[in-house]
Order: structure tokens, then sequence, then C-alpha cells
């Protein structure tokens, strides 16, 4: 239900801002920095194999950066990956999480790898949503979110 949650909210700043600014790529992933205030989501790099990604297969994604405020703590900050429909809610698939096994201070480059995201049935039009953060106890934010990237992937040129 938190993942719900979690996916649902993003999913809804998509939305609001879909239509205006995004283009949308037939082939490969164009990872950009997630929208919210005063830039308050770290960017980060993501490099996924294969790309396209292929309906009900394994996919890896090599994620990196530079997290300007937060620390990256061993066995509690977590790579967090999912998919969602750009048509439909709920979700398509539980989100993948990977937790680090190293720490990073604030202003430390890092990487972490995961080499065993299973890929949902995808939609023609979907996000890939890759965070970088803590899950939280409060019911109202499941994650506190450090650093963030997606993607808009679709066999559509425009979406309105
Ligand atoms: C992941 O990316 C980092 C930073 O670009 C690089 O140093 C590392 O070799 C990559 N790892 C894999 C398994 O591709
Ligand atoms: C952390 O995980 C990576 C990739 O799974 C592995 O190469 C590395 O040795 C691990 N590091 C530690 C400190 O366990
Ligand atoms: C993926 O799995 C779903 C459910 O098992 C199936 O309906 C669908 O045809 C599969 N898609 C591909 C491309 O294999
Ligand atoms: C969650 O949100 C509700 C309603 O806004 C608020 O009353 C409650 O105090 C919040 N809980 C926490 C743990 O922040």
């Amino acid at each position: 239900m938190k993942n719900f949650i979690f996916v649902f909210s993003l999913f809804a700043i998509f939305l609001t801002v879909n239509a205006a600014q995004f283009q949308l790529n037939k082939r490969a992933a164009t990872f950009q920095r997630c929208p919210a205030d005063n830039y308050k989501y770290d960017l980060l790099t993501v490099a996924m194999h294969p790309d396209p990604l292929i309906s009900n297969e394994t996919a890896q994604f090599n994620v990196s950066g530079t997290l300007t405020k937060n620390d990256i703590t061993l066995d509690k900050t977590v790579l967090r990956i999912s998919f969602a429909d750009m048509k439909h809610l709920p979700p398509i698939s539980d989100p993948y999480f990977k937790t680090f096994n190293k720490s990073y201070a604030a202003g430390t480059p890092f990487s972490i790898y995961a080499s065993d995201v299973s890929v949902p049935t995808l939609p023609d039009l979907y996000h890939i949503i890759v965070v970088v953060g803590v899950p939280t106890d409060n019911p109202n934010i499941t994650f506190d979110i450090y650093g963030c990237a997606f993607a808009s992937v679709g066999s559509a040129v425009s979406f309105k």
C-alpha cells in the first residue's frame, strides 16, 4: 500500500507537466530531473540495459550521481526503481529495491548497480522512475527522496 501511494503521488505530479514539456522518445530512454520545488531532488545519472526495456525480462541499471545534501548510509539508503503507465493507475508492478552496501558522504560521487530488475509487462507509454532515498515510518511520506530521475518512454510522438 505504501508503494502504491508513493508511485501514485509521483505519477500525479507527472501528469500535470507531461503534456507541456516532455518529448517522448521512440527508442531510447532519456532520463531527466524529477519535477519538484526548488530542484530539491538531486539528479541521478541512469544507464540501463537493454534500452528499450523488454517486457517480462530482466534489466540492468547502473545509477550514479552525487547527492548534495544527504549522505548515503550503508544498509539504510535504498535504490528504488518503479514503472508507471502514463495512461492508467495504479502502478504496473511493485517497485524494485536495492539497499546500498556502502556509505557515501554528501558531495561524494556514488554508483550502485542493479543487475536483476524485473521488467513488468510494459504498456505503450510508461515512465521509469529511479529514486535514491530512505523509507520512513511516516504514513504521509513513505519515502524520503534524495535523488531522482525519470524517463518517459512511448511509441507515440506526442501525448496530450
Ligand atoms: C556504473 O557507473 C559508474 C559511474 O559511471 C562506473 O564507474 C561503473 O563502472 C559502472 N558499473 C557498471 C557495472 O557498469
Ligand atoms: C557491494 O555490492 C557490489 C555490487 O553488488 C559489490 O561489487 C561490492 O563488492 C559490494 N561491496 C561491499 C562493501 O560489500
Ligand atoms: C508478459 O507476461 C504477461 C503475463 O504473463 C503476458 O500476458 C504477456 O503476453 C507477456 N508479454 C511478452 C512480451 O512476453
Ligand atoms: C499525516 O497527515 C495528517 C493530515 O494532514 C496529519 O494530521 C498527521 O499529523 C500526519 N502524520 C504525521 C506522522 O506527520
